[in-house]
């Protein structure tokens, strides 16, 4: 047995952990904040994370225009204006986008690069400290150096990442997703479960991820039904942990096939993310079973769910909207072919099985 472990994100999680913890904000005399076009304001972070940089006599400056999906040029003209503040430190506020937005941003405050560059996790000048404090619970990015993108000069989204872009510093304040509509809080729980999911079937799976995403599967499953009925508001501080959990353990696994083959129905569709991996999920079960039905059990184990069950609870839960262009499937194909998910999961990798893979989701 051989795996390794790293893990440098100073985590506080609970209800008032901004409040609580604003002596951690001194990371430097200014911040530049990352937020998106509602969710700072809305989910009363913004408001507290400003109220403990005051306190502390840290000066700021917000951007809060980050919209979903957000686009790798973008972050790097608000990278240049986090430079021309003289930003010391970064912190997003939001859900993935934000999220993902202020990893760019603190890459691109740090160097003055084209935007290519941004994928090859290799700077001159280092990467800002990120300050992350989640108003979603799912996509674990407070938790995960992983930011995804969507670039628009390849038609998808990208990803990057190193032990240079992890968070620094996360507050989870469960409080901050207590207004979530029920539509985005069932999507994003679907994203947080489908990474602890997606850990445990990860070729790069480890005892430490193991002991992580099996624990989160548990929790998850025992959630499930009050989920689906829509009574969430006592689910708020469970979700945020599960989706936290997730969070750490693929940031050792990485994703999986499911994630890969989803981004398209994200990019082309605007299908939001965790509601797209639930889509595909029923097709992913299947060639789990077919090319690694050891893990399989072993993840619907810890869910304490069949594959029947799972698929079909997704199937009622997360339909979509459009019906695809069938021709786009080779080009969907041939993206996730060369995404790192599909190679994490054990099973076929070329193009031509992904065709067919798409053909079958979308019978
Ligand atoms: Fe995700």
């Amino acid at each position: 047995m051989e795996f390794g472990f790293h893990f440098p994100t100073k985590i506080r999680f609970g209800r008032g952990a901004v409040q609580n913890n604003g002596a951690a904000l001194r990371l430097g005399e200014r911040a530049f904040i990352v937020t998106g076009k509602h969710s700072g304001r809305a989910s009363g972070a913004l408001a507290d994370v400003i109220a403990a940089l005051t306190h502390q006599k840290i000066e700021c400056s917000v951007f809060e225009g980050i919209g979903n999906n957000p686009d790798v040029e973008q972050c790097r003209a608000v990278g240049a204006q986090a430079r021309a503040f003289h930003a010391d430190f970064i912190i997003g506020i939001g859900g993935g986008s934000p999220l993902d937005a202020a990893k760019a941003v603190a890459v691109f405050a740090a160097n003055d690069i084209p935007a290519e560059q941004l994928f090859t996790n290799s700077y001159e000048s280092g990467v800002l400290p990120i300050v992350a404090v989640p108003t979603t619970s799912g996509t674990g990015s407070e938790a995960t150096p992983w930011s995804v993108m969507t670039w628009h000069t390849v038609k998808t989204k990208r990803s990057f990442g190193s032990l240079q872009t992890y968070p620094c510093l996360a507050l989870l304040d469960p409080t901050y997703t207590d207004s979530l509509p029920l539509a985005i809080t069932r999507s994003t729980a679907m994203d947080a479960f489908t990474h602890c999911f997606e850990s445990v079937i990860s070729v790069k799976a480890s005892p430490l991820t193991d002991a992580l995403s099996f624990h989160a599967l548990e929790r998850f499953g025992k959630l499930m039904p009050q989920l689906e009925l829509g009574d969430v508001a006592s689910l708020r501080d469970e979700l945020m942990l599960i989706s936290l959990l997730g969070g750490v353990a693929i940031s050792h696994t990485g994703t999986t096939l499911m994630h890969s083959i989803a981004y398209p129905l994200t990019y082309f569709h605007g299908t939001p993310h965790g509601l797209a991996n639930a889509f595909v999920l029923p097709m992913y079960l299947k060639e789990l079973a077919a090319y690694r039905p050891e893990r399989l059990a072993t993840a619907l184990g810890a869910l304490g769910m069949s594959q029947a069950e799972l698929a079909a609870y997704v199937q009622r839960n997360c339909p979509i909207d459009f019906t695809p262009d069938r021709t786009m499937f080779p080009l969907w194909a041939e993206q996730t072919a060369a995404q790192g998910g599909a190679r994490n999961t054990g099973t076929p990798v070329d193009a031509s099985h992904f065709e067919e893979l798409y053909a079958e989701i979308f019978q």
